[in-house]
């Protein structure tokens, strides 16, 4: 069985029609019809059942038509993620979520570029969920993300766990907790989560948090990024939970508390495509560690090798 089979039959099976299918694959129609035969015969079973309009799979047609889809979809990956890797030379194409733009992630660049003045760095604002979408297709090379995935064409090391903090507005009734505050005194307030999609994101994080302590926010509202967050935090609209690095985007309507909870972190990850182990990554992966070293932030070393 050859990758033309798999292709052949997908398109089929999702036009529900020999013709469309045909068009869709720029082939004529009969040899087509040969090739779904010639399939059957290798397998030795029926995939799609005779003479019905539209054309339906059988059981055993489904059966192939859902594992022969992701056996293409890695194909595809596998293709981008070879030509990304082989171009790598010259740049670096980052993927970051937004709250890291606010804490270490320009020092880090800084740090890169100083070091390696020969590589074009770009950056690209996106959440975990685009990060791990991106990296496959092969528009970004390394992504600073949140969220734990366990994808098997990504490699993901842990950087170091952030804590969360609460942000409100200056006169908000909480604001003198300065010695800090807990998620039990958090539970009746308005909350804004974000970013509301994709999911899973950084607001199912913050869910979870209330959750691990037995706990459920009373009014939540789910909004499309920290900025818009921040913005109705310093409108008096409601709270945010955010990562401390966030500290770093000053309002001067948006204060922050202190979160006690000892659960209350949010972790930072790298993650690339898995067995990519070009020196670019490697030396990204020593300039994030050489400015925690700079900054006294605990970490463990790890490396792409
Ligand atoms: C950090 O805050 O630890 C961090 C931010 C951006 C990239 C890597 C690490």
């Amino acid at each position: 069985m050859e990758l033309r089979h798999l292709r052949y039959f997908v398109a089929v099976a999702e036009e529900r029609n020999f013709t469309r299918a045909a068009e869709r694959l720029h082939i004529a129609q009969p040899p087509l019809s040969r090739q779904m035969q010639q399939l059957e015969e290798m397998l030795g079973v029926t995939l799609i059942e005779k003479g019905t309009r539209p054309l339906r799979l059988t059981e055993t047609g489904e059966f192939f038509l859902a594992h022969a889809r992701p056996l293409l979809d890695q194909v595809r990956d596998l293709k981008t993620m070879t030509q990304r890797v082989g171009k790598l030379e010259r740049t670096l194409s980052v993927g970051f979520v937004a709250s890291t733009l606010y804490g270490l992630l320009p020092d880090i660049i800084r740090r890169y570029r100083e070091r390696h003045p020969e590589v074009e760095v770009t950056l690209n604002e996106m959440t975990t969920v685009e990060q791990l979408k991106a990296l496959k297709e092969g528009r970004i090379d390394v992504g600073f993300g949140r969220l734990k995935s366990e994808d098997p064409n990504i490699r993901r090391i842990l950087l170091r766990e952030e804590r969360m903090v609460v942000a409100m507005f200056p006169n908000h009734r909480l604001a003198g907790s300065e010695a800090g505050l807990r998620l039990t005194d958090l539970v009746k307030e308005p909350m804004l989560i974000y970013p509301k999609s994709p999911r899973p994101s950084f607001a199912d994080q913050v869910l979870a948090v209330f959750s691990d302590a037995n706990l459920a926010p009373a009014h939540v509202t789910e909004v499309r990024e920290l900025q818009i967050a921040m913005g109705l935090v310093a409108a008096g609209q409601g709270i945010a939970i955010v990562p401390e690095s966030v500290q770093g985007m000053h309002h001067r309507n948006v204060l922050y508390r202190k979160l006690e909870d000892k659960h209350a972190f949010s972790p930072i990850f790298f993650s690339v495509r898995y067995r990519d182990r070009a020196p670019e990554l490697e030396n990204m992966l020593a300039a994030v560690y050489s400015i925690y070293d700079d900054l006294g932030i605990l970490h463990v070393k790890e490396s792409l090798a």
